[in-house]
């Protein structure tokens, strides 16, 4: 069946926020359609307010759409056994902060009615995968924003999902922080997983994600594969395993004997965030 590699299916979903006693509207999604395959690693990009923790509210069942249609592992977002196969990271994790990680993780895993020996050697394995093996004893409230991010990701595996959907995960990280949530995705992509993250920054997501959606004002403006949105069109670099300055010198005399105009020397990628910044200002100005 097709329908069966597609993890995600939102066909024109739109979102009209409004608010009570008020004739305000907020359309935070406007006519939104993509896919994700299954082993894909998405990258849910834009500015604050573009309407992305909107669009996963949506995709978790938790908000209802004004118009358009999602199928979330072929059924409808409300459906239970759904939700059972999705590991969820919110924007905002609130838990109980007198809970340990320990007690957290089996609060979770209760919730899935796992099997108190199953449960606690999952415990066990999320604890060591995402470094909280020291503090494990400690309370929520002593930790540190990033060991509540980890703390909160780990939670968001407990019932080994096939699709995880993240929502900003690394927001609130210094670098190495966000070094170790990046290595987690890379792990979780080897394991075959299927994930959605957003974030509102870009250098969070090159090098983890296979493509990038980028959203704007409820819109999709770019979507691709990551390596195809960042490479510069019509334009080849090649990399030699040699730093002589013959070597350059020979490849540039080769390449414009052969009619080829050399433009640069060295990396020729632009950075996500230039990419971002453009595309932002082209949205703008129609
Ligand atoms: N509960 C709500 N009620 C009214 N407006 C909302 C609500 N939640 C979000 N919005 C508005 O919808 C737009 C999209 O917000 P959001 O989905 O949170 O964007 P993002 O996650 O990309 O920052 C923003 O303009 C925001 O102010
Ligand atoms: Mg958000």
């Amino acid at each position: 069946m097709i329908a069966n590699n597609y993890v995600v299916e939102i066909n024109n979903l739109t979102k009209v926020y409004r608010k009570m006693f008020s004739t305000r509207e907020i359309k935070a999604v406007d006519d939104l359609s993509f896919s994700i395959r299954r082993g894909e690693v998405c990258g849910f990009l834009g500015p604050n307010g573009a309407g992305k923790t909107t669009t996963i509210m949506l995709l978790m069942g938790f908000l209802k759409p004004t118009s358009g249609t999602i199928r979330l592992l072929g059924q409808k977002p409300a459906h239970v056994g759904v939700k059972e196969r999705i590991g969820f990271l919110p924007e905002e994790s609130y838990f109980y902060k007198f809970f340990n990680a320990d007690e957290i993780l089996d609060y979770y895993g209760s919730l899935f009615k796992m099997d108190p020996k199953v449960r606690k050697r999952r415990i066990d394995e999320l604890i060591e995968m995402v470094g909280l093996q020291k503090a494990r004893k400690r309370r929520i409230r002593e930790y540190s924003k990033g060991m509540q991010r980890r703390i909160g990701i780990a939670q968001a595996l407990i019932n080994d999902p096939e699709f995880i959907i993240l929502d900003e995960p690394t927001s609130g990280l210094d670098p190495i922080g966000t070094q170790e949530v990046k290595d987690l995705i890379i792990n979780l992509r080897q394991a075959g997983k299927t994930i959605l993250m957003s974030s509102h920054l870009l250098a969070d997501v090159q090098g983890v994600c296979d493509r990038i959606l980028l959203l704007h004002q409820g819109k999709l403006i770019v979507e691709g594969p990551t390596r195809q949105i960042l490479s510069k069109k019509g334009h080849t670099r090649i990399e030699v395993q040699d730093d002589s300055g013959g070597t350059a010198k020979r490849i540039r005399k080769f390449a414009e004997q052969n009619g080829m105009k050399v433009t640069s020397v060295g990396a020729s990628n632009i950075t996500l965030e230039e990419f971002f910044m453009e595309s932002i200002k082209k949205a703008g100005e129609k």
